[in-house]
């Protein structure tokens, strides 16, 4: 993404926050405040896809922030805040299976792993390497507590 597109993207998050009480944040490092990406929980609503309706966890890192447990440290932040103060109670995360740092993340928080919901992705065509895409959720009601501080 170019500054602006970003700023656009972070811009309508805000306004997703307003709307829906929960959203996509935007992550700085708190050493110097840079913009290193962004995570959060949004609303995936899509009646003819595998999944159907759910909260969908997302997360995206500018590569040089990778490896360093950023998205890990956004995610459960994202979780407990989704959990506690907006009472949602299901959270499902998804991954091509060829991502394997983004399925980290998901094992790293805890998450658990859903075979029976994979799916392949329907805009893709049949054996393309993204299509196949395995699945994650969490339950508010069996979310460790330790990560809900
Ligand atoms: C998915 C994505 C956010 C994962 O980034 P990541 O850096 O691998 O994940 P984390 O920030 O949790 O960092 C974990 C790594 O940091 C290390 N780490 C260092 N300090 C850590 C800490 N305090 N806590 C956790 N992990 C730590 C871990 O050991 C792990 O190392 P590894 O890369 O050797 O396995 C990143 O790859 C990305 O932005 N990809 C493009 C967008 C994308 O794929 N989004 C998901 C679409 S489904």
């Amino acid at each position: 993404m170019t500054r602006q597109d970003s700023l656009v993207y972070l811009t309508r998050n805000d306004a997703y926050f307003d709307s829906h009480g929960f959203g996509i944040w935007a992550v700085e490092r708190k050493e110097d405040r840079a913009l290193i990406g962004f995570a959060g929980l949004r609303k995936f609503e899509r009646p003819r896809h595998p999944l159907g309706s759910c909260i969908e966890a997302a997360w995206r890192f500018a590569r040089e922030a990778w490896g360093q447990g950023y998205a890990t440290e956004a995610a459960r932040a994202a979780f407990a805040d989704g959990f506690n103060r907006c009472g949602l109670a299901t959270i499902t995360s998804w991954a091509p299976s060829v991502n394997l740092r983004s399925q980290g993340v998901m094992r790293r928080i805890g998450m658990r792993r859903r075979p029976d919901r994979d799916f392949e992705a329907p805009a893709l065509p049949v054996g393309h390497h993204l299509r196949p895409h395995v699945v994650f959720t969490a339950e508010r009601a069996t979310w460790p507590e330790q990560l809900n501080e």
